[in-house]
């Protein structure tokens, strides 16, 4: 298809961020909330109504005569649901489908105490009760008798109810009610005022997290400042760092964490939001009483949510351990997707890999260089004339034969997918779409037309059931041609970005599926985007194959549909360092597969710098080289032997730890709990480790601290947990918890250790591409704590079907060690059926007492007495050797 010119509108993005983005005091509902009127709300205690699902209540303003309705729903996983909604809406706004998985378990309620000022209800045995006041109005939920969290504790309980719309709107405020202007663009509000807000006060916590995605640290700082934290989807190209404007996606999750409890607020809001955080007392409060004489005061986090339409509906996640807040999180929105094994090797992107020969050469480059990697991914240009599902007739004339090029050495390709459709009506998936009526409409009802890579372009509204059933069959093999099943899916520009749109996205009065206003749902845009196309995967399958899907924006839910990255970075130092905060506040709220751009996607790495990014990004879940259009070629062996080898090693390394990645994956899928962990996460009585956020764990077992900056010489690493002891994974040498250490480094040091009483496995070799890793055998390696003792689990499956879900076809293994003795035993009774001959070759055991004597293996209670052994009193390690000992197998070694 030939290019067709282009009418005079943007087709580039404007790189010029100052003034494109809204601050807060621009933004007119976050105004008219923090500068109205103090509301007034009861709570009518006598409207009270029980059912096998709550609590219901009467909530009026007196001086507005606002009238709302309040539910209190206690679920069996120590959560809480508070809704509120109007009582007599003149239509019902809108509540956020899809999201939330599953009908809540509800608890049955029992009023304990009633007064006129105040009812008290509990459940679960009297271990939880809400106290409901009358007037000042506020919600307590309260655990074994003491207050976590108040709801309205600061009265900011905020519901503008809908009006009919004024048949003449006069000049003056109340017009603006009906419509607000940024620039050059004007928000025609179909439905008014719509906007809520409400406060929790967390009691006894002073240390938050949460709410991504900002280039900011790891705990939420206070916004005493007038900088609330944005949650509003928006392409932000080299977005500005230590900032809380909103970028790609959005979760409106909050963690709270103090040292004998984590607990969690959720604000099920896709419209545009605000959060301002106060954190008292706060350490400059200026208190002339002597420290001495002063009483102390329990520190709070107050947390104000505002956003501009829907309804209020929250979840109190009550934990009380981060386990049980993860795992409570998963159960309401979802556990992250198991990925294909493929997609923990490395990927090899770039904005863009020219042509077919150009593919096949850097393909053979990674062989040649002795580098492995599982994925190559095409940009835009792979389209004709950024069409999507199309291929460049010239630069691309055989995309299944390149597919099949790969697949030989099982390798895969990546395309990217964007959700706007080239306004082209000589292209039949554009004329399918339109047809089908699978785009947005302006508010006058025409087509939306917006501006994006092809020109102009139609949006798809992926929040329409139908649209989204339409475009997963778009990835159907016969449909989709070119594709094989060997190549997967990269959705870009999702919040969505539209080039000549305000904030560069789509205007708010756009309207959706059952007449919605986009304002409703923006958030979500991204994440229908997501869903549909790891839902077009997984049907062109058959139902048999597990999806990849990559996408930049999200909300709460989208880990169920694959991994998110962070987006246009720059190549500096300073964005290597923030991609650490940023992706452990990915994965505190549950996108836990995400990752970075390495090297930056803006702009050139110096080689310093590249190596540092790819030792970094190696020990993060989500793994991919990335650069843009501009920027010079960065393919691994462009800069020297020196740079190529470190990092040829760390993607080796990666490729050994990916036993135990994908095993924290199948954690993270069955429990909740991210591979990527903040210190506290694991530490969390360790009050030393809640502000880090340079250093984390992997897992368990696994710390990370990667050298962020440039020509250091020594790195201070903290240590945590006094009793525990540290076993450096480079040099074996073994550190006391409870300190910090100061760690020479050298361009090759990747600062990682490994914590006492735990075992990691590995692969022996890293092969070429992850599907050889499948054929390797495993060292163990034991690290034993004070007590001698350690385990881990290691989960195996196929590595790409739905097999392990549908068959229960598995492994899942445990290793323990106590007293000189290590066992390879089931860790579920479950998976039994997988066929599985992966075999451990070697077992090392680190913190030994001294040089022992003899080695014993036993299999199936038949004894080996040869087994060979090194000791190295250097690091107090042995090493047996030699082994051939079947993973799937009972099996022990005893070390005397
Ligand atoms: C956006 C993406 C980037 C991609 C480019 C071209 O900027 O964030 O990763 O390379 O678009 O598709």
């Amino acid at each position: 298809m030939a290019e067709e010119s282009q009418p005079a509108v943007s087709v580039v993005p404007d790189d010029d961020n100052e003034g494109k983005f809204k601050k807060s005091d621009c933004v007119a509902f976050y105004r008219r909330q923090m500068q109205g009127p103090n509301l007034q709300y009861r709570a009518l205690l006598d409207t009270m109504v029980l059912t096998e699902k709550g609590a219901r209540f009467e909530l009026l303003e007196p001086d507005t005569q606002t009238r709302l309705v309040l539910s209190v729903l206690p679920c069996k996983n120590d959560t809480v649901k508070i809704l509120v909604d109007e009582l007599l809406p003149i239509k019902a706004r809108y509540r956020v489908p899809d999201v939330i998985i599953g009908e809540p378990q509800c608890e049955q309620l029992r009023v304990e105490r009633q007064t006129t000022d105040s009812v008290t209800l509990s459940w679960s045995s009297g271990r939880h009760q809400v106290h409901v006041w009358h007037f000042p109005f506020r919600v307590e939920i309260l655990c074994d008798d003491e207050v976590m969290v108040t709801f309205n504790s600061k009265g900011k309980l905020w519901f503008e109810t809908l009006q009919e719309r004024p048949s003449e709107l006069q000049e003056g405020p109340s017009s603006l009610l009906w419509q607000e202007t940024f620039k050059q663009f004007v928000d025609i509000k179909a439905n008014g005022p719509s906007s809520i807000g409400a406060d929790f006060c967390l009691h006894g916590f002073s240390h938050v997290y949460g709410l991504p995605e900002h280039a900011d640290s790891l705990q939420l700082g206070d916004t005493g400042d007038g900088k609330p934290y944005r949650l509003y989807n928006l392409d932000v190209f080299g977005y500005e760092l230590y900032n809380r404007l909103g970028l790609y996606g959005s979760v409106p999750l909050l963690v709270a964490h103090k040292l004998d409890r984590t607990l969690g607020v959720f604000w099920l809001n896709a419209s545009e939001t605000f959060v301002n955080v106060h954190h008292s007392p706060t350490d400059h409060q200026d208190d002339q009483t002597p420290p001495v004489k002063r009483r102390r005061v329990q520190p709070q986090t107050d947390v104000h949510w505002l956003s501009e339409s829907g309804v209020i509906d929250c979840v109190v996640l009550l934990g009380p351990s981060p386990q049980q807040l993860f795992s409570q999180y998963a159960q309401l929105t979802g556990y992250q997707a198991l990925p294909p094994l493929f997609a923990l090797g490395y990927h090899q992107c770039r904005w863009n890999y020219n042509d077919e020969a150009d593919v096949k050469a850097v393909d053979a480059g990674f062989d040649r260089h002795n580098i492995p990697y599982d994925v190559i991914w095409l940009d835009i240009e792979h389209t004709d004339g950024k069409r999507y599902f199309t291929w460049d007739p010239v630069l691309f004339p055989e995309p299944v034969g390149l597919q099949r090029h790969l697949e030989k050495k099982k390798r895969k390709l990546v395309i990217i997918n964007d959700p706007h459709i080239k306004a082209d009506p000589n292209w039949s998936l554009y004329c399918e779409a339109r047809d089908g009526g699978h785009f947005v409409k302006d508010r006058e009802g025409q087509l939306y037309q917006g501006s994006c890579w092809p020109g102009v372009s139609c949006y798809l509204d992926f929040s329409r059931p139908a649209t989204r059933a339409w475009y997963s069959r778009c990835f159907a093999l016969d449909k989709y041609k070119g594709s094989t099943p060997s190549l997967f899916v990269w959705n870009d520009m999702n919040e969505p970005s539209v080039f000549d749109g305000p904030e560069q996205t789509m205007p708010k009065d756009v309207v959706h599926y059952g007449g919605w206003e986009h304002r409703e749902l923006h958030n979500l845009y991204g994440f229908y985007q997501h869903m549909a196309t790891a839902e077009g995967l997984i049907t062109r399958s058959g139902g048999s194959e597990r999806p990849f899907v990559l996408s930049r924006s999200f909300f709460a839910g989208s880990q169920r549909f694959g991994a998110v990255w962070t987006g246009d970075n720059v190549a500096s130092w300073q964005y290597l360092k923030i991609s650490i905060p940023m992706l452990l506040s990915l994965s505190v709220v549950g996108i836990v597969f995400c990752g970075a751009d390495v090297g930056g996607f803006v702009q050139d790495p110096d080689p310093e710098l590249l190596v540092r990014w790819y030792q970094a990004a190696a020990l993060q879940p989500f793994f991919r080289g990335h650069s843009a259009k501009v920027t010079k070629r960065r393919e691994p062996w462009l800069f020297g032997e020196k740079v190529t080898a470190a990092i040829r090693t760390v993607i080796q390394q990666r490729y050994c730890l990916l036993p135990y990645w994908y095993t924290l994956f199948h954690q993270a899928h069955t429990s909740g709990l991210p591979p990527l962990r903040p210190l506290w996460v694991e530490f969390s009585r360790d009050q030393s480790t809640f502000a880090v956020d340079n250093q984390y764990m992997i897992g368990g077992a696994l710390l990370a601290c990667p050298v962020t900056e440039p020509g250091l010489q020594e790195i201070k690493v903290l240590l945590p947990g006094s009793g525990e002891i540290w076993y450096d994974v480079q040099s074996a040498k073994a550190h006391k918890g409870g300190k910090t250490l100061s760690l020479p480094v050298t361009l090759d040091t990747v600062p990682v250790f490994q914590r006492g009483g735990s075992v990691v496995c590995r692969s022996v070799g890293s092969g070429s591409c992850t599907a050889e890793l499948q054929q390797l055998p495993l060292c163990i390696t034991v690290a034993l704590n004070s007590q001698g003792a350690a385990d881990g689990d290691l989960y195996l499956d196929d590595g790409h079907s739905f097999d392990y879900r549908d068959r229960k076809s598995f492994c899942l293994r445990r290793f323990s060690m106590l007293s000189g003795r290590l066992l390879c035993r089931p860790a579920s009774e479950e998976g039994a059926s997988f066929d599985c001959d992966t075999v451990v070759q070697s077992v090392t055991v680190l913190g030994v007492k001294s040089k022992p004597s003899t080695v014993i293996v036993h299999v199936s209670g038949a004894k080996d007495t040869s087994a060979a052994f090194e000791f190295v009193d250097t690091c107090c390690s042995v090493t047996v050797s030699g082994l051939s000992l079947r993973v799937a197998t009972d099996w022990e070694i005893q070390i005397d």
